[in-house]
C-alpha cells in the first residue's frame, strides 16, 4: 500500500501576513485578488521543487556556459471553475508556456457533492505533469473528482495547489488519491455544518469574482 503523503504547508512568514489580509472580511475584491495569485506563485515554487532540469550551453555577455533549464513542455495547470483561476496569473508567471486545461464544477449546497458541467484538457495532457488549482480544499468532493477525471484520462502524475485546507478535505484526498501532493498555505480547523471553511475566507469565488 502506498505511504500517505502529509500536505506542503508554506511556512513564510509573509503567506501568513497576506493570508491575515485575504482572512478578513473588509478586504475588497481587488485586494483579494491579487493576493490570491501572489501565494499561488509561492505555492507553485514550492511544487515544482522536484522539478528536472535540462543542461543547455548558452552565451552570456562573458561567454559560454552550460545552464540549467525548466523544460516546460511537461507541465500542465488545471484551474477548477470558478475560483482556482483566480490561481492562473500566479503560476503562469512561473512556467508561461505551460498548457491549461479547465475543469467545471460547482457544489450542490445541499448535498455538499460537486456537479461537473465541463471538462476540456490539452490534447497531450497525459504526457504533462499536471498541477490543479483551486484555493479552497473543503471536503475534497471537488478537487477528488477533478483528479479522478485526470486519472481516467491517462495522467500519472497530480498535484494539487490551494490557499486554505481543511483537515476533511487532506484526509480525503490522503484516502482517495494516496499519490497526489497537497501543496496550501494553510489547514485551518475544520468545515462547519454548511462544508465553508473555519476560520476559513469565506467563499473564495464570490470573493475573488466580487459576486456576493
Ligand atoms: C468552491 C471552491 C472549491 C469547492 C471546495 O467552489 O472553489 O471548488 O467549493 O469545496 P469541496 O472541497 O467541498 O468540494 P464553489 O462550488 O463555491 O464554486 P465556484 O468556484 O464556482 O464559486
Ligand atoms: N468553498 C469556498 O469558497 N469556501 C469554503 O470555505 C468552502 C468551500
Amino acid at each position: 500500500m502506498q505511504k500517505k503523503m502529509e500536505p506542503v504547508v508554506l511556512t513564510n512568514p509573509l503567506i501568513k501576513h497576506k493570508l491575515a489580509i485575504i482572512r478578513d472580511k473588509k478586504t475588497g475584491t481587488k485586494e483579494f485578488r491579487e493576493i490570491i495569485g501572489e501565494i499561488a506563485t509561492f505555492l507553485c515554487y514550492e511544487a515544482l521543487q522536484d522539478a528536472r532540469l535540462e543542461k543547455q550551453e548558452i552565451e552570456t555577455p562573458m561567454g559560454k556556459t552550460i545552464v540549467q533549464k525548466l523544460n516546460e513542455n511537461n507541465y500542465a495547470f488545471v484551474p477548477i471553475l470558478r475560483a482556482g483561476t483566480g490561481m492562473l496569473d500566479g503560476v503562469i508567471n512561473v512556467v508561461p508556456n505551460a498548457k491549461i486545461g479547465h475543469v467545471g464544477l460547482y457544489r450542490n449546497e445541499e448535498t455538499l457533492k460537486p456537479v461537473r458541467y465541463y471538462y476540456k484538457m490539452p490534447k497531450d495532457i497525459q504526457n504533462r505533469e499536471v498541477i490543479v488549482l483551486d484555493p479552497m480544499l473543503a471536503t475534497g468532493g471537488s478537487a477528488s473528482d477533478t483528479i479522478t477525471m485526470l486519472k481516467e484520462d491517462g495522467v500519472t502524475k497530480i498535484k494539487f495547489l490551494c490557499i486554505i485546507a481543511a483537515p476533511e478535505g487532506i484526509e480525503k484526498i490522503k484516502v482517495e488519491h494516496p499519490d497526489v501532493q497537497i501543496y496550501t498555505a494553510s489547514i485551518d480547523e475544520k468545515l462547519n455544518e454548511i462544508g465553508y471553511i473555519v476560520p476559513g475566507l469565506g467563499d473564495a469565488g464570490d470573493r475573488i469574482f466580487g459576486t456576493k
